[in-house]
């Protein structure tokens, strides 16, 4: 890995290849590694000239250390931008989030929009937290203080892979919780507490006039397929891919078809 410093933190990130930067934003509570199965793939294509996908940690996560209690996607979408600064890449990206990853990339978005190229949402809304949900996340980070990640780690594990998975690949389901495991509390509290606090942007996504791809596994249950094709619906001329086998986490569930999704969209958008 390697690192890059963000307004004096820490940043650890990989990548590969070389042409187009596609920054790949993890989900929570992840790093980087789940990102595993599309940067060789991804890197080694020639889509679009060539692509250089470049997957943090964010701050809190994985090897970058915590350093907020409250970390908003706002702030992540601005460490994302620093980062691309302090690595002199001027020209417009591609951003890909998954879930909290995909809140992040519509902050990106917000804030940043002549930087990016275009967008691809993953398994992710476009919503706030309603009250109840914003309220246990709070007592979630909370308690990851008091107790580490052990029991939001279990609670969530069940849902973030599909019935496939979990039938046929529990190896993925024991990698996922050990990465969740290793997470620092303090990230994982901070970006509970940023994702409760996160604005609402459906109405703005409607003013989205990059290109922009949404992905939603079939069997996710964490952001359904008819709720994330209800935001896809909502952003102007967006392309909706739904990955067959797959649940929340469908980079890693189903990478060929999450990787020939993407591809074709970025081949179709580089001409
Ligand atoms: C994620 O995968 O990032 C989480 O499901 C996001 C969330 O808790 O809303």
């Amino acid at each position: 890995m390697k690192v890059v410093n963000v307004g004096g933190m820490e940043m650890w990130y990989e990548e590969r290849g070389r042409g187009l930067p596609l920054v790949l934003v993890h989900g929570f509570p992840l790093d980087h590694t789940m990102w595993s199965e599309q940067m060789a793939p991804l890197a080694d294509s020639n889509v679009g000239g060539g692509l250089r996908p470049i997957a943090p940690d964010l701050p809190g996560f994985g090897r970058s250390p915590a350093s907020r209690d409250v970390a908003t996607m706002e702030q992540f979408a601005d460490d994302l931008a620093a980062a691309l600064d302090a690595l002199r890449i001027a020209e417009p990206v591609v951003v890909c989030g998954l879930s909290m990853g995909g809140y992040i990339a519509l902050q990106f978005w917000r804030k940043h929009a002549a930087r990016l190229r275009a967008l691809i949402l993953c398994d992710t809304r476009a919503t706030a937290d309603a009250p109840a949900v914003a309220a246990s996340r709070l007592t979630d980070a909370d308690r990851v203080l008091r107790e580490g990640p052990g029991p939001l780690v279990e609670s969530m594990l069940p849902r973030v892979f599909g019935a496939t998975t979990h039938r046929e690949r529990p190896h993925l389901v024991e990698n996922v919780r050990g990465v969740m495991m290793a997470n620092p509390p303090r990230g994982i509290a901070a970006a509970a507490r940023g994702m409760a606090e996160r604005p609402d942007m459906s109405t703005a996504a409607a003013e989205i006039r990059c290109p922009t791809l949404v992905i939603v596994g079939a069997e996710d249950t964490a952001s359904t397929p008819a709720e994330v094709r209800r935001m896809a619906q909502s952003i102007p001329n967006a392309e909706f891919v739904e990955i067959p086998a797959a649940g929340h986490l469908c980079p890693l569930e189903n990478p060929v078809a999450v990787n020939a999704a993407m591809m074709a969209f970025i081949a179709k958008h580089t001409k």
